[in-house]
């Protein structure tokens, strides 16, 4: 039996469908929403995912803010163009591109960013609220995943679900949300050992490694009717590959997800949502 395909495509349009009018909304009450991006050196990949995204914003009506700056700039260089637009009124959502160039520090910098325009939800502020289970700005990536479950009507109470993935951006935030949707959720990671074993248990698996010379996610590494999500995007001989190879694992898969086409523009949607929610959130506190 073939499985269902997940389509990023159709799902992140029905986000994008509900931000545009959310973006009309505000703009009738005089608020402009207004996404600042950053982008750090010359990493082509980073730079087109911002390309992308100003590209999202455009479609639906949300102002951008472009600063591209030189791969040399100093810590003390990007807090000063954090500060300027936490400070700026006209600003709602803030995004540093990551990964960031080596001598800068991504706690220091994403720490910088005001909670309320911390699109990506990664201050600590933002990252603790969804622990506590009271998040208002949720990562992109994680929050899209969740959407696509709820698109599908896919239940989650009492699933077996295997993160492979710990990062700030990725698995430590699904973990929260997936917890408290009552999934039993377990994270591995490069040091886990017999990662096939939690693999071929789960339920649903969703796995973001994204270098393929490490690790594949194989047919005979599920079970029968697994939901597999794969969030992974990396380039492998010239074209754009997940942990997955999505015609095989949809063979055995009761859902599944494509690459590129799946998670990719979900992400990019969510990161809408969010900034319309910060412009909100602005609104409210008076800014
Ligand atoms: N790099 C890859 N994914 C992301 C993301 O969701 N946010 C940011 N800021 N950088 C990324």
């Amino acid at each position: 039996m073939t499985g269902i395909k997940i389509d990023g495509k159709i799902i992140a349009q029905t986000v994008k469908d509900r931000v545009k009018k959310a973006t009309d909304e505000l703009k009738t009450e005089g608020i402009n929403p207004c996404l600042a991006t950053v982008l750090i050196g010359s990493n082509a990949a980073s730079a087109t995912y911002v390309k992308n995204k100003h590209k999202a914003c455009e479609e639906v009506g949300i102002l951008t803010k472009d600063h591209k700056l030189d791969e040399s700039v100093t810590q003390q260089g990007l807090n000063n163009i954090i500060d300027e637009l936490n400070a700026d009124v006209s600003v709602h959502g803030i995004l540093v591109q990551l990964p960031l160039p080596k001598h800068l520090n991504e706690f220091i910098t994403t720490s910088r960013i005001s909670p309320i325009k911390d699109v990506d939800g990664l201050t600590p502020h933002n990252a603790g609220l969804l622990a506590m289970r009271k998040a208002v700005l949720v990562a992109c990536t994680p929050s899209g995943v969740m959407e696509m479950f709820d698109y599908h009507n896919i239940e989650l109470e009492g699933k077996n679900i295997v993160l492979i993935n710990r990062s700030n951006l990725v698995g430590k935030p699904l973990y929260h949300l997936l917890l408290e949707k009552n999934a039993t959720v377990i994270t591995c990671h490069s040091k886990t050992k017999n990662i096939e074993q939690f693999c071929q248990s789960a339920d649903i698996i969703i796995t973001a490694v994204g270098d393929r010379t490490k690790f594949t996610l194989t047919p005979e590494m599920i079970k029968e009717e697994a939901i597999v999500i794969d969030v992974a995007i990396s380039r492998f001989v010239e074209h754009l590959v997940g942990d997955c190879d999505y015609e095989k694992i949809i063979e055995k898969a009761s859902f599944a997800t494509p690459v590129p086409g799946g998670v990719g523009p979900m992400t990019v949607a969510m990161l809408l949502k969010n900034t319309i929610t910060a412009a909100s959130l602005g609104t409210q506190i008076g800014r």
